[in-house]
């Protein structure tokens, strides 16, 4: 960690790669590591500086590799240690840093400490998991996983049950015992001697369970009709949290010159800056989730939908914006393996304005303060896709939830396909669209999901061919990062708060101002100019239109343009 604007992650750009539907070398219709090497120039064409790896350690694939059974090992599908390495090397040669995915809140039953764990209640794994007694017969309380059904499962041969905020082929580890985390802190050790510069650590701030620093194990607050109730905000961000992360810290990052990010969901702005403090701190950024959830009902949980509110939005981000400036840092993202596709999502998908809404929640994303993230195919502008019956889905969430309300819950399948088909997560998790070729250029064999029927015209072949494309203003703006300081450090303002379709802030450093405006509607949208900063001496840094219509409209924004502008320069007085 480093409190310094200059630290290299702060202008860097990331990009995620989920492995299994990224490019498959060997026809098996699954993607793999040799296919990742092979489309590294991708890559750096794009500009990025760091990869996050989605999870490519051994699995048993309940939940495409968020489950480990082998934290050294790399899981057959996707290739060999030999090949990992040849990846690593391809990286480094072409300056880009591999951050790998650190999943240890939780490891797959199939790993062999959860198998020993399993076993006797004497077998020294034991208490590397949370097991309780069961309360009247049945689960000790009414948590409900986020895959959906009890967070408990019953293990016969302890006659205990054990905790799973995931599937119950994800049992959590119990970070109370020092064993566990100095297993962890020695896993991280291995990759970062490989050569990898830092971790993505998943649901990072689940790992202290409360009742078993204080003893207490309560219910869940019951929010709706039915048994189980969600558990996240029962184990969330625990009593000594903090203490696991500095000691992280200590043991490991330290000794690393790393970039790191925890995913935190229903993390607080007080939160993620006791987490990113440069200071007291331990990770360099969090993924928060405020501005995914604000399209789903308050309490109703993410299939429950809502249509977006811009101002809600704008509050939002700001929030956050001004919150860790300063004293934290943020992480920038729209999309990941577990979201919908942004253009489908607040943007507009239908060909008219695909590829300009994407541009413009681009530059309204990227030009904000913190470190921004780009999701494999979202730097070409693809899409949700909308399958007819769940039958063509594989994600565990998306079919356990499906199953749960049709057949528990009785909702009706049309009802519950809406949600899917805004929300699930196998909409992110199509196979990349490197060509229009069949399967988009993915692989030669039948793809493990299939490929989004689009992408014989969304495809990277015709984007980089394509100086308009989405994927050459993706560049543009990765590159801006670099040349624009301002960008890095100056300090977020919100302008015209209330207006419910112009997003409109300003970065400033005290010397150099950069005026963002991004219109969030498919209508015409007239600026209040006067609630805006004079214009005279400004020059265009990036927009998603032609220039020369800049002049044309000033005081109005085209449906879905994003226009950005660097204002004079305030001359600094004679005190500096
Ligand atoms: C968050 C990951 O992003 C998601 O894909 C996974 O299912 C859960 N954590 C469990 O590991």
């Amino acid at each position: 960690m480093n409190s310094s604007d200059q630290v290299w992650w702060k202008n860097s750009t990331v990009y995620q790669i989920y492995p299994r539907s990224f490019c498959d070398s060997n026809g098996d219709g699954i993607g793999d590591i040799p296919g990742i090497t092979s489309k590294l120039d991708h890559l750096k064409t794009l500009g990025v500086d760091v990869v996050w790896l989605s999870p490519v350690y051994q699995s048993p694939n309940d939940d495409n590799g968020y489950d480990i059974s082998d934290y050294r090992a790399i899981m057959g599908e996707f290739g060999t240690m030999a090949d990992f390495d040849a990846m690593l090397a391809g990286m480094t040669q072409r300056g880009i840093a591999l951050m790998m995915d650190l999943v240890v809140n939780h490891t797959s039953d199939e790993h062999e400490w959860f198998r020993q764990a399993r076993s006797s209640r004497d077998n020294p794994y034991h208490d590397y998991y949370i097991w309780q007694e069961s309360v009247d017969g049945r689960e000790p309380t009414n948590w409900e996983s986020v895959f959906s059904g009890s967070a408990w499962s019953w293990n016969e041969a302890t006659g205990e049950y054990y905790l799973h905020m995931f599937s119950p082929k994800q049992p959590d580890l119990n970070w109370e015992n020092p064993k566990v985390r100095a297993e962890v802190y020695d896993l991280m050790h291995f990759w970062f001697k490989k050569g990898v510069r830092g971790f993505r650590m998943d649901v990072i701030n689940l790992i202290s369970k409360p009742w078993l620093a204080d003893g207490t194990l309560p219910d869940a607050p019951v929010v709706q009709n039915g048994f189980f109730q969600p558990a996240i905000d029962m184990v969330k961000h625990g009593p000594r949290f903090m203490e696991y992360m500095r000691e992280m810290r200590r043991e490991v990052l330290d000794h690393y010159d790393s970039i790191t990010v925890g995913e935190a969901p229903c993390a607080t702005v007080q939160e993620a800056r006791d987490i990113t403090h440069p200071k007291t701190g331990a990770l360099d950024m969090v993924f928060q989730f405020e501005h995914m959830d604000l399209d789903c009902q308050s309490g109703q949980g993410k299939w429950a939908l809502k249509p977006l509110h811009l101002p809600d939005l704008k509050a939002s981000l700001s929030h956050w914006q001004s919150g860790l400036h300063g004293q934290g840092w943020n992480s920038l993202y729209w999309n990941n393996h577990d979201q919908p596709r942004i253009v489908s999502r607040f943007g507009d998908d239908s060909p008219a304005y695909r590829e300009r809404s994407a541009k413009m929640l681009a530059t309204c994303l990227h030009l904000m303060q913190g470190t921004p993230y780009v999701y494999q195919g979202e730097e070409l502008g693809m899409t949700n896709v909308a399958w007819p019956t769940i039958d063509h889905y594989q994600d565990i969430e998306t079919r356990n939830m499906y199953r749960v309300a049709t057949q528990e819950r009785g909702q009706p399948p049309a009802w519950v396909m809406r949600s899917i088909h805004a929300k699930g997560r196998d909409n992110a998790r199509t196979p990349m669209q490197w060509s229009a070729q069949a399967q988009g250029g993915f692989s030669s064999g039948t793809p493990w999901l299939a490929v989004n029927e689009n992408h014989t015209h969304i495809n990277a072949e015709a984007a980089l061919a394509d100086p308009q494309s989405v994927f050459h203003h993706y560049r543009q703006l990765i590159a801006l990062r670099k040349q624009h300081p301002v960008l890095v450090r100056g300090r977020y303002e919100l302008l015209l708060p209330d207006h419910p379709h112009v997003f409109a802030y300003l970065r400033d450093d005290g010397i150099h101002r950069v005026l963002v405006l991004c219109n969030f509607s498919g209508e015409v949208q007239d600026l209040p100019c006067s609630d805006l900063p004079a214009l005279k001496g400004a020059f265009a840094l990036v927009g998603n239109l032609p220039e020369a219509s800049w002049q044309e409209f000033q005081d109005c924004l085209q449906p879905w343009e994003a226009r950005a502008y660097c204002l004079a320069p305030m001359v600094p007085g004679p005190n500096g």
